[in-house]
């Protein structure tokens, strides 16, 4: 067996089913973050249990921790009281980043952990199999109820060598996904293995997982071997630490072989994380900003790298060079080694421990400008400015091109400083809240913004609606429940960032759905393409929207939709679309019956007289939960 298999098979997925098999995984810890986990845990309240029943959940702030009005302290407020009432712990804002604290303070080797978050991945560094989804999936399965994903193929990407001084463990993924692409990785899992993987640090090895991301992949994974276990005992948590490995006749379905002796400095170029080029072909470029931290690369061996460095230099006036430490410990061993003076002496500008501009919560560069960042997303537009370019790199060759006031590879600048680890890290409580025994009493105090969460319908005799808008091909998350900082301080307050829902694209959206009480959306293909935000589906089911009908669905909208109670029905003939406007009134009879049962059906478009054969495409647990309205309304049904 491969790891992953291994796990599962501790999980009681036994025998191994073929890749595409739906499996239910028991899920052993939950983590969510601020931006989601407001929602997350709306929904698990709604669930209507008294406790949390995964073994570990943990609610993280460091999305949103700016306080410039009274939204995100009351969500943080929110979000401390009601984890205590329900048995979660709590860490507090400027804390650190959710998914560099889950490796230091509660990743275990061997467990399984989902994490409202994308990068959740990252806890594959410590040997969990660690896997990112929808806030209300982190929901139930706080409340115990296993993750349903389909079973994916394992990738080995084989390590040969060690890395070569200035070369880092960015350099590696980057490598990875220069090869595969950011889409190469859907559906699978990529397994690290071989001699050169053992010579990985655990906080290297989470940098590679953290940007598995970036390839589409449902997680990514290492051994849990001796590195593993010095950095559990450096934790102070040696006792959780058990050897794990795949077996030596172990089954991949392709082998990618990596010789790290021969990996270069690499960067990726705006505006996708695989457009990956040598460093080399990029140097003299000009930069303006140089921000160095995020989930990917903000451990205590990236910035103690960067403060040698830096040491005794000053950065040039034109380059702004922020340091966002990637937690409490992280910024306690900078303070505690006189590392931290050295990145102030040098001019560099030190941020909270939080995510900041890596989501362009401050620190973004100016028009048309260019960043160097260690952060693992260079989409436009993330970092704050529509027009700059971000380039992704190691903190090594960002804090090369910071000196340098260009591009700049590291390799030439002489013997790379040698970073010694310290035998203890310290381990810290301030910043972390664990709940009460009993958490009865506790009051969850609520803002004025946060909202009850709304529950979808559940399908009846007849689905029937309006057409209220029809679109083109492509249209994205973002399309449909607009981001931005004002709009995204509504996340907890359904009913008024429901006036956002499609905004963008017209203006009056939100109020006709609402005068016509609900209705269909027509679009063409790979409709919900982009981020896995589930307020682009919940905020629609908030307004009556009964279902999609389009050419073709991304995967995840396409879970999301389902979790609310939207049926995503797909044109059987994508010609179809033209035989629909804006404004006819579609009715799907027998709605219950051919949602549980059938494949394919028609839906009556009373404009024009004509069918539209669709089609449908579920498992038979999807189809309880869409018949239900939604997975909140299944959950509850099941209690009952
Ligand atoms: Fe935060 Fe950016 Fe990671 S938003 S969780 S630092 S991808």
């Amino acid at each position: 067996m491969n790891l992953f298999e291994k796990i599962l098979s501790h999980h009681g997925i036994d025998p191994i089913p073929e890749p595409g098999t739906p499996i239910r995984l028991p899920i052993d810890q939950t983590l969510t973050q601020d931006a989601t986990g407001t929602m997350a845990c709306l929904q698990f309240e709604a669930l209507g249990i008294d406790k949390v029943k995964a073994d570990l959940a943990v609610s993280y702030v460091d999305h949103n921790t700016l306080q410039s009005g009274f939204y995100n302290f009351d969500d943080h407020r929110f979000l401390r009281t009601i984890a205590a009432k329900y048995g979660m712990v709590f860490s507090e804002p400027g804390n650190g980043i959710c998914h560099q604290l889950n490796v230091e303070r509660f990743g275990v080797p061997g467990r399984t952990l989902l994490g409202s978050d994308s990068h959740t991945p990252t806890g594959g560094g410590i040997g969990m199999v660690a896997i990112g989804a929808g806030g209300l999936d982190v929901a139930m399965a706080m409340a115990g109820e296993p993750f349903t994903l389909p079973m994916p193929e394992v990738v080995s990407v084989h390590l040969t060598g060690q890395l070569p001084a200035w070369v880092a463990a960015k350099d590696v993924i980057l490598e990875v996904l220069r090869r595969e692409t950011v889409k190469g990785g859907v559906g699978k899992v990529y397994e690290y293995t071989g001699p050169g993987a053992a010579t990985l640090s655990v906080t290297e090895r989470a940098t590679i997982t953290n940007m598995g991301a970036e390839l589409g992949a449902t997680t990514s994974l290492f051994s849990s071997d001796d590195n593993t276990l010095a950095f559990l005992r450096a934790q102070g948590r040696e006792d959780v630490w058990t050897r794990l490995e795949p077996d030596a006749d172990a089954k991949y379905s392709r082998v990618i072989e990596i010789d790290l002796s021969k990996l270069v400095p690499l960067a990726a170029c705006p505006h996708m994380p695989d457009l990956v080029k040598e460093v080399r072909e990029l140097e003299g470029t000009q930069v303006d900003q140089v921000v160095i931290g995020s989930c990917t690369n903000s451990s205590y061996k990236d910035l103690a790298t960067v403060a040698a460095m830096v040491r005794g230099k000053r950065i040039p006036p034109e380059v702004s060079l922020v340091i966002a430490p990637g937690s409490r410990q992280v910024l306690t061993m900078l303070a505690d080694s006189g590392e931290f003076t050295d990145l102030i002496k040098a001019g560099a500008r030190i941020m909270e421990c939080a995510c900041g501009p890596c989501i362009g919560m401050g620190q973004a560069p100016p028009s048309g400008g260019v960043t160097v960042r260690t952060m693992n997303r260079n989409f436009k537009g993330r970092c704050g400015t529509k027009d700059a370019g971000a380039y992704l790199v190691s903190p090594e060759t960002a804090a090369a091109t910071a000196l340098a006031g260009k591009f700049a590879d590291p390799r030439d600048l002489g013997d790379a400083p040698r970073i010694s680890l310290p035998e203890i890290y310290p381990t810290q409580e301030a910043g972390i809240v664990y709940p009460p025994e009993d958490g009865s009493g506790v009051e969850i105090l609520r803002g004025p913004n946060i909202k009850p969460l709304p529950l979808g319908k559940a399908v009846g005799r007849k689905v029937s609606g309006e057409v209220l808008l029809k679109l083109p091909d492509n249209i994205t998350t973002d399309d449909i429940m607009p981001a931005g900082t004002h709009i995204l301080s509504f996340r907890s307050n359904i009913p008024e960032i429901s006036k956002y829902v499609f905004s963008l694209v017209d203006e009056g959206f939100s109020a006709r759905a609402k005068e016509k009480q609900g209705g269909f959306i027509v679009a063409g293909e790979n409709y919900g393409q982009g981020s896995s935000r589930e307020h682009a589906a919940l905020a629609p089911m908030h307004l009556g929207i009964r279902g999609v009908i389009a050419a073709s669905f991304a995967r995840i909208h396409r879970a999301n939709l389902i979790n609310f109670g939207i049926l995503p029905l797909i044109f059987a003939d994508p010609k179809a679309l033209d035989d629909v406007s804006q404004g006819d009134v579609l009715t799907l009879e027998n709605a219950l019956e051919n949602i549980l049962e059938k494949d394919s059906f028609d839906l009556k478009n009373a404009a024009t007289g004509k069918t539209i054969p669709v089609r449908i495409d579920l498992n038979p647990f999807e189809r309880q939960v869409l018949s239900a309205g939604g997975k909140l309304n299944w959950y509850r049904a099941q209690q009952n």
